[in-house]
């Protein structure tokens, strides 16, 4: 089968090359999913730029973690039935060799999650990162409900998810940063009640005139390193700052107004979320796809032979929505 891959980390157009590999064996528990289109989030980006590490842990890698296809072989312990599935993968990459830049991937079969029919391939290989991660960061102790939250940079993949499931689960006042007005428009349509440019409105004079001087209660944070003051400036008594992201790896946060306002700081990656986690955070999203409540951004499409460009497009931070790569 075709799949692209990396043996050292790099520039994408130096260390990406399509190559061609056995078509992988499913073994117990495991399915093998036939691929039509593979997700690449900022994560798959920084691994094989060498952002955390410049070395591997496997000699050859296979990037992204996210994808979506259908199921065409279980191995011994799965269900038959299960051949014919149309799947949405999560973590095919995560301390796997094997991602789903390729023709197939070999998953336990628990990380291929049913796809409900009114979602297309293309939206489907976006959940696993994108869409689990907003859930996870609206929805973790106790969810938004009645809350006023403020999500950093919501016209992100992320952002843009985090948008409409705060919404849908209720929170009373959405809240949002974007850095300019095409970003904004998006934002608004998600269903955000407020829209501030970071770069150009006074965010934290305009979050305290939204909540009467009281705060936010949440924060959903894609940028600890840059908004860690603005943070703990807008966020109330009590309140819970919630992070995924953070451009720098050292982050100084102002401990006087941390611990005067009692703040709860949560941090997490999709990659490790627990296992009851994962399987309320599965269940949850597959019952909103099932409703056809979420609206999906695919932003840019490339064939597979052009992953090192889909790359790129998501290292320069651009587009506004996901970029997948077209397997088939
Ligand atoms: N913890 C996890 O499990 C997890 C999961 C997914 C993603 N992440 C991380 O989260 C980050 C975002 O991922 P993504 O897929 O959503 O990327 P994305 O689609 O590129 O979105 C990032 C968004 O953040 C905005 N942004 C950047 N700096 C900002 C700031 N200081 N204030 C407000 N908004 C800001 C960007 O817009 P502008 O540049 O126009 O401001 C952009 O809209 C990445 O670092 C990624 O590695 C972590």
């Amino acid at each position: 089968m075709r799949a692209i891959a990396y043996q050292q980390t790099g520039p994408a157009e130096a260390v990406l090359r399509l190559i061609d590999v056995p078509l992988p064996e499913p073994g117990p528990g495991e399915v093998r999913v036939r691929l039509s289109c593979s997700g690449v989030n900022p994560s798959d980006v920084k691994t094989r730029g060498g952002v955390r590490s410049r070395e591997l842990p496997f000699p050859r890698i296979i990037p992204h973690s996210d994808g979506a296809g259908v199921i065409d072989a279980v191995g011994p312990g799965v269900e038959a039935s299960r051949v014919g599935e149309r799947v949405w993968v999560w973590n095919a990459a995560w301390q796997r060799p094997d991602g789903t830049a390729a023709e197939a991937v070999v998953l336990p079969q628990q990380q291929a999650v049913r796809l409900p029919e009114n979602v297309p391939d293309e939206v489907g290989a976006c959940l696993g990162i994108p869409a689990l991660t907003a859930w996870h960061a609206v929805h973790c102790n106790g969810g938004v409900a009645g809350k006023t939250v403020l999500i950093a940079g919501g016209a992100g993949s992320v952002g843009q998810y985090a948008l409409q499931m705060a919404r849908l689960a209720g929170a009373a006042t959405v809240i949002t940063t974007v850095s300019n007005a095409e970003k904004a428009a998006v934002a608004r349509d998600l269903g955000a009640d407020v829209v501030l440019n970071y770069r150009e409105d006074p965010v934290r004079e305009r979050v305290e005139a939204v909540t009467g001087g009281r705060g936010v209660d949440r924060i959903i944070e894609v940028e600890l390193s840059g908004n860690a003051q603005l943070d703990f400036a807008v966020i109330r008594q009590d309140g819970e700052l919630v992070v995924y992201g953070s451009d720098a790896g050292q982050v100084s946060v102002p401990f006087f107004p941390a611990i005067v306002k009692n703040v709860s700081l949560q941090f997490f990656i999709v990659y490790n979320l627990t296992p009851l986690d994962r399987r309320r955070a599965v269940s949850a999203l597959t019952r909103l796809l099932e409703a056809g409540v979420l609206k999906h951004r695919v932003a840019e499409r490339r064939p597979l032979e052009r992953t090192a460009e889909a790359h790129r497009l998501v290292e320069e931070g651009g587009v506004i929505g996901n970029v997948v790569v077209d397997v088939g």
